[in-house]
Formats: structure tokens, C-alpha cells, sequence
């Protein structure tokens, strides 16, 4: 059964589809970059404004959002460590620790589900977690309105986004999702492979790029121009933990959902080190290394995995296929000052 459709008939068609530039956009808040398509939907009913992206930025960047205003969404989803921190698993006020790894939020606004277990169905229902996590912002939706209707100058911001100065959870939800809607990240050597330029990988990445979709396997969940299905397998990853995090089955307490994590994008992985929803791999090496294996062995293993028997020189075309995944820096800089 090939269910790699998406990504197999982008290779097979090449420059068809993969490069054809935007139609469409009026709205100069998006770039989007070769090989990401069109920009991303916004729910009815908070379409992506400059005024709004640009207060969602303050906000995303502001450490009064929380408790003890230590803490910004940035600490843990920092522009110059991928939009991810770098740390197994993340630290929030006080140095609490939580038990899972910061993805990136580079083009999450492509995806349907959020959060490892994909517990929240947009940005703006996710945005309102962290503020509230007591191992992240440990704050509050009533506590973050109070302190930012206190101030002029946020408020003309909000008036600005949304035609009067009251602020809401909600409305800050909302800019913030919008920022985010702006963060894509693509034109990546792979993606200019696709759009037709056969001299954009090196033979080893090409190699790579074979096994991906070929031998090892990979596209069968990593599809789609954000290279994820947006589906929830069981890997094995963490299961052998003692009190192991089942992921899927806490949202939806289906059988078939024990230890399943959502498919992570596999874009900008050299910035996002280390892997998994645990944090528990340091290398793409290592990454391979363990789908080579054939992931870890448990009753509910996804049935798309199994031995690969890769040779050692495979290995190195796959990683060097996922290095070249790595596509144009999304560089923005953290506000040099906040709004009173
Ligand atoms: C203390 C660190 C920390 C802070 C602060 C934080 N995050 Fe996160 N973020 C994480 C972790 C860890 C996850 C994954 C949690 C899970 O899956 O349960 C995550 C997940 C996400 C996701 C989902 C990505 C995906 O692929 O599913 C988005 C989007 C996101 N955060 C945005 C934000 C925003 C917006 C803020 C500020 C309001 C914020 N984060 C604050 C650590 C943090
Ligand atoms: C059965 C579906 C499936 C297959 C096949 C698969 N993956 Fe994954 N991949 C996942 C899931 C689910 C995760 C997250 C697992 C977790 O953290 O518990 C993941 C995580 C990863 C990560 C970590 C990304 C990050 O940001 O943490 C990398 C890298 C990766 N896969 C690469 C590959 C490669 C290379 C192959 C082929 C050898 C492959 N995957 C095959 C589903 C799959």
C-alpha cells in the first residue's frame, strides 16, 4: 500500500506543484518561503492583520505573561535555538521542569493538532496553556488581563488590532496565534529539488532521499510539504520508562492510542536538537540509528516499523537527506522594549 502520496508524486512531478509561486495573497504579513504552498488558514473570525501580528509579537516575547515575569513563550520557543530551547525537556518559573520537549513552532501553523498529544485544535486554544502550565508561565488568563489592562500602552495596541482598547484572553490568544501564523520557514535544498533544480542535493542527499521515501520507510508518516501526516503513532519512544507518558491515549482513551505521539515536521532538525517528544535523542544519528532498529519494541508498536538493515553508508545518506531539510532562518528579534 503506498500512502506516501503526497511527498512521492511531489518527487515524481518535480517543478509541478512544489514551485508554482503564491496566488492570491494580498496580505504582505506573509512570506512564504519555496516549497510551503500557500499561506496558512486563519479561523473565522481572526483573520492575520499587521496591527495584530504585531502585538502578538510583544506578547510572544513578554516575560510579563507570566507569574513572575521570568518567563516569555520565547525562553522556551527561542528564535535563535530553532523556536525550540535546546533542552531535553523545558524549564518554566522557578526552574520547574516539565516532562516533555519544546518543539518548534516554525510553521506550526500548518498543522491541525497541537502539542505532542494534540490536545489543542488551533494556536489560539494552545497559546492559553502555557500561560496557565505551573511548570511553564504559571500564570493566569484573569492575571495576564489585569496586568496588561494596566497599561497605555498595550492597550492602544489593542485597540489598534481590534478597533477598541479592551483586552481579553481571548484577544490575546488571538494575536499571538496571528504572530505565529507569520513564522514559515521552507526553500530548503530539498525544496529546491523539488521545484525542479536536480543539482540542489548532493549525491548522498539524493540517496538519502530514496531511502526516505523507498527502503526505510520514513514518508509513510512523515508526508506532506511539512513532512508530517499529522497523525499519532507509537514509536516506542519513553515506553520503557517507569511510569511511561502515553501521549494520545490521555486525550482520547482509546486503546490504540497508548504511547502514541504526534509526527513531528522533520524541518530545521539541526536547529532542534534534541529529538523526540522526551527529549531523549541528541543526534540525528542516533534518530536513525534507532528506526534502524525498527523503533522500540511494545505490544502497541506502529505496524509501519520494523528492521531496516541499513548499511553504515545508508545512515549517512539518511541524516545528510534530514540535514538538507534545513531551510531559510526565520530571524526575528526579541522587542528592545515593551509597551507600559
Ligand atoms: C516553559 C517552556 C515553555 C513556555 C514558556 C511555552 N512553551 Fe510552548 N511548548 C513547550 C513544550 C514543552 C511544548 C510541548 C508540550 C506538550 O506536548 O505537552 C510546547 C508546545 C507548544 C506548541 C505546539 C507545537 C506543536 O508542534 O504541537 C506551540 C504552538 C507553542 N508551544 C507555543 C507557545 C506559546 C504561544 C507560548 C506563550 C504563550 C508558549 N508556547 C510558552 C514549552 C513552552
Ligand atoms: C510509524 C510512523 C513513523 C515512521 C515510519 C517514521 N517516523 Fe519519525 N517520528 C514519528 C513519530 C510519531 C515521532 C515522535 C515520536 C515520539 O517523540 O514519541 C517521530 C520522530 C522523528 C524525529 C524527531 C523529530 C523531533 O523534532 O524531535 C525524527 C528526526 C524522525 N522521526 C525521523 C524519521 C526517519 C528518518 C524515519 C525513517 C527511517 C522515520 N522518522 C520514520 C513517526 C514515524
Amino acid at each position: 500500500m503506498i500512502r506516501s502520496s503526497f511527498l512521492l508524486a511531489a518527487v515524481a512531478l518535480a517543478s509541478l506543484g512544489w514551485g508554482r509561486p503564491n496566488q492570491g495573497i494580498s496580505d504582505d504579513s506573509f512570506h512564504v518561503p519555496l516549497g510551503m504552498g500557500s499561506p496558512p488558514a486563519a479561523p473565522e473570525g481572526n483573520p492575520v492583520s499587521k496591527a495584530k501580528v504585531r502585538l502578538g509579537r510583544l506578547l510572544f516575547f513578554d516575560k510579563r505573561l507570566s507569574r513572575d515575569r521570568t518567563i516569555s513563550c520565547a525562553t522556551c520557543h527561542d528564535p535563535n535555538k530553532g523556536w525550540s530551547d535546546g533542552s531535553s525537556v523545558s524549564a518554566g518559573i522557578g526552574g520547574r521542569k516539565g516532562t516533555r520537549n519544546a518543539p518548534t513552532i516554525l510553521n506550526a501553523a500548518y498543522l491541525d493538532y497541537y502539542f505532542w498529544d494534540g490536545r489543542a485544535e488551533s494556536l489560539e486554544e494552545q497559546s492559553k496553556e502555557p500561560i496557565r502550565n505551573p511548570n511553564e508561565m504559571g500564570f493566569s488568563a484573569r492575571g495576564v488581563v489585569g496586568r496588561l489592562s494596566s497599561m497605555k500602552g498595550y492597550e492602544d495596541l489593542f485597540k489598534a488590532a481590534f478597533g477598541d482598547k479592551a483586552v481579553t484572553a481571548d484577544r490575546v490568544a488571538q494575536a499571538i496565534a496571528s504572530f505565529e501564523r507569520t513564522l514559515i520557514t521552507g526553500n530548503s535544498p530539498v525544496d529546491r529539488y523539488f521545484a525542479g533544480d536536480a543539482k540542489a542535493l548532493t549525491a548522498s542527499q539524493k540517496a538519502g532521499l530514496d531511502l526516505f521515501l523507498g527502503k526505510a520507510g520514513c514518508a509513510v508518516c512523515h508526508d506532506s510539504r511539512n513532512f508530517t501526516d499529522g497523525d499519532f503513532h507509537n514509536t516506542g519512544v519513553g515506553l520503557s520508562a517507569e511510569n511511561p507518558d502515553l501521549g494520545r491515549y490521555a486525550v482520547t482513551g482509546l486503546a490504540h492510542d497508548r504511547g502514541a505521539f504526534k509526527t513531528p515536521t522533520l524541518r530545521n532538525l539541526p536547529d532542534t536538537a534534541p529529538y523526540m517528544h522526551d527529549g531523549s535523542m541528541k543526534t540525528l544519528a542516533e534518530v536513525v540509528d534507532f528506526y534502524d532498529r525498527g523503533g522500540e519494541p511494545n505490544s502497541r508498536l506502529d505496524a509501519d516499523l520494523h528492521p531496516l538493515h541499513l548499511t553504515a553508508q545508508e545512515k549517512r545518506d539518511l541524516v545528510a537527506f534530514l540535514r538538507a531539510l534545513e531551510g531559510e532562518k526565520v530571524a526575528i528579534d526579541a522587542p528592545t522594549s515593551f509597551p507600559r
